[in-house]
């Protein structure tokens, strides 16, 4: 199965079903019956690596290299420019390897169309920094995004078995990448102990990529065919929780931590937002609104989204974000039992903003 194929499968698996969304049902804001302040006057504007954006939210990465997938990247990157969010572009391998020029223009189109935006590269583990610095410099980028997807890999039957090294070329990139380098899950989420070693390396920025939203196993398993056994699919840590780990990993480092899988929600994305997340990402949930619905409803989807997290940000007496990462949140259930297990504490979330 050609790079190529597998990009239209994917375009067509996600379409097949409403995306998964993430689990923040044990984690609860505490009300502020006393906001001291106007609708109005709530920000959502929020900083990282250097830049200061007018929203929390960005289009992760998903796709290019095919003409369905230059139609997808033409349709996000208006919507992107339109909304003036960041937006990250699929795995470029499939141009770098190539070298086909219809496959770079399917990547490239996106600077084109939003000269002035915040856009993203996006390469593999396995990418050395020479293929790494040839993706960024073909969307002249922003931002590069290093992806890790073992358990999709292991998923396909033409995919990588072989992982070792990976956190030597992820600290090999970072050191010479001319723009910041945030690495990032696709599905299957990130623990406290790798946090760090990836802080190690010198990124600006790591997004947990954690389970409950798309699912490429289950991907991977129906586009093939192979029978995995059917708990592969409940394989990975939680976005919730894998924010929690990476939190309390790198949160006091300079590294900007971004939530994604299954984040589509307004009450999650303010959730995690309130736990700490620099900004939210999002990828299944706005391509399956844009191939049935079309690109005015995605952007009216994520007008909305925005709308209703100001909404949340004044029950809990919040005018900015800095404040809304203050704000009580009480977590309870299994969230509650993990954190505790694996040596985080709960409490220290319930008894934020002096509410001893
Ligand atoms: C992805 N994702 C992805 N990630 C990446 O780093 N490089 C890639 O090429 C792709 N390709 C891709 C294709 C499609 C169709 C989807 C839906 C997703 C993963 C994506 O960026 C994100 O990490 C996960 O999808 C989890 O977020 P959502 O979809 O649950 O919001």
């Amino acid at each position: 199965m050609s790079r190529l194929h597998r990009k239209n499968d994917h375009l067509y698996e996600v379409l097949r079903k409403m995306p998964g969304r993430a689990d923040f049902s044990e984690i609860s804001f505490v009300h502020n019956c006393l906001p001291d302040c106007d609708l109005q006057s709530i920000s959502l504007e929020t900083s990282y690596m250097g830049r200061t954006y007018r929203s929390p939210l960005f289009i992760n990465a998903m796709t290019g290299g095919t003409d369905l997938a230059l139609r997808v990247n033409i349709s996000l990157s208006l919507a992107a420019k339109n909304l003036a969010i960041p937006m990250a572009l699929g795995s470029q391998m499939v141009a770098l390897e190539s070298k086909s020029l219809k496959a770079v223009r399917s990547f490239r189109i996106a600077r084109m169309l939003n000269p002035g935006g915040s856009l993203w590269a996006n390469v593999g583990s396995y990418a050395d920094t020479l293929l790494a610095l040839r993706a960024i410099k073909m969307i002249d980028a922003d931002a590069l995004q290093i992806h890790l997807n073992a358990a999709q890999e292991l998923a396909m039957p033409e995919g990588e078995d072989k992982f070792s090294g990976m956190i030597t070329r992820i600290r090999d990139v970072a050191i010479s990448s001319t723009v910041p380098v945030i690495v990032k899950e696709v599905g299957s989420g990130i623990a406290k102990k790798e946090a760090r070693l990836i802080a190690e390396c010198g990124v600006k920025g790591i997004d947990v990529g954690g389970s409950g939203g798309t699912n490429f196993i289950d991907i991977e398993g129906g586009r093939s065919g192979q029978a995995l056994h059917p708990e592969f699919k409940e394989w990975g840590i939680s976005t919730a929780n894998s924010l929690l780990e990476v939190i309390e990993a790198v949160g006091e480092s300079d590294i900007d931590i971004f939530a994604s899988g299954g984040m589509h929600n307004p009450f999650d994305i303010a959730k995690a937002l309130a736990i700490g997340a620099r900004a939210v990402g999002m990828a299944g949930m706005p391509l399956y609104i844009l191939m049935n619905y079309g690109r005015q409803a995605l952007c009216n989807w994520i007008r909305n989204i925005e709308d209703q997290l100001k909404l949340i940000m004044m029950m809990t007496g919040s005018t900015d974000l800095v404040q809304f990462r203050d704000t009580p949140l009480v977590i309870t259930g299994y969230t509650a039992e993990w954190m505790c297990r694996r040596g985080l504490d709960p409490d220290r979330y319930a008894r934020r903003g002096n509410d001893e």
